[in-house]
């Protein structure tokens, strides 16, 4: 195991670095069988937990429905909507050193879900849609002093100003910008290309590449390794 930033005192920590990661999509049901979701697939999310672990940090992975199984050495509490998301993290968010959102949590879900699967009634349906928590924004207006933030902003125009917006905005120390529009990068894909911007103005371009050496960037430059 390579232990390099694990016992990490220069980060405000003098204990194995905690660290929470959200990922994969999340689904919001209308009715027991019927949802709407997207198609995050967990990989990036994955990555980072697998490869933290490696580093020997103690690692909690928030998952929405994901057909990976789970790294080793990291424990996983699988959820499906973004309010279950919400709830688990917020104890464990209280707890951790670092946060990465990776998740792609729904931003809207069904006003109510429906207590049997519903029948089609042969004209249009409509849906009325109420807003999600914003899970990292609202756990990121918490932060500690010493804590690390860090979320994704997948973009499919803009992705710089946007992403900048989003850093501010959501309070965070970093955030990683992916253009999803990019065939074979990002959601779903093996392989991913990131624009990595700091709060402290840092901006940092790495890939194509795949999704295992995007996590050692990211997360060698969120948590830099310590120089004794
Ligand atoms: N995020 C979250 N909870 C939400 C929505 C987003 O925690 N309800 C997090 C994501 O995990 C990601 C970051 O916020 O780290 C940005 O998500 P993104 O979907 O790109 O941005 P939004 O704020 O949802 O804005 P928009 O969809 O309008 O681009």
């Amino acid at each position: 195991m390579d232990t390099a930033g694990a016992q990490d005192i220069s980060h405000g920590v003098n204990h194995v670095l905690r660290c929470l990661i959200t990922v994969g999509p999340t689904r919001e049901h209308f009715d027991p069988v019927r949802f709407l979701s997207n198609g995050s697939s967990g990989k990036m999310g994955y990555a980072l937990a697998e490869r933290a672990a490696k580093r020997g940090w103690q690692v909690t992975v928030v998952s929405g429905p994901v057909a990976l199984p789970p790294p080793p050495g990291v424990t996983v509490t699988r959820v499906v909507s973004a309010g279950e998301m919400f709830q688990a993290c917020e104890p464990l968010f209280m707890e951790s050193d670092v946060f990465i959102a990776v998740a792609a949590v729904a931003d809207y879900r069904p006003r109510s879900m429906a207590g049997e699967k519903l029948k089609k009634t042969g004209g249009p349906w409509r849906l009325d849609l109420v807003p999600t928590v914003d899970i990292l924004k609202t756990l990121a207006a918490r932060k500690r002093p010493g804590q690390i933030i860090v979320g994704f902003a997948a973009e499919t125009h803009d992705l710089e100003n946007t992403a900048r917006r989003k850093l501010a905005e959501k309070n965070l120390d970093w955030i990683v910008a992916n253009d999803v529009s990019r065939p074979n990068l990002g959601i779903s894909a093996d392989d991913n290309a990131v624009l990595l911007l700091g709060a402290n103005g840092a901006r940092l371009a790495f890939g194509p590449a795949a999704k295992v050496a995007v996590a050692e960037f990211i997360l060698g430059n969120v948590v830099p390794p310590v120089r004794t």
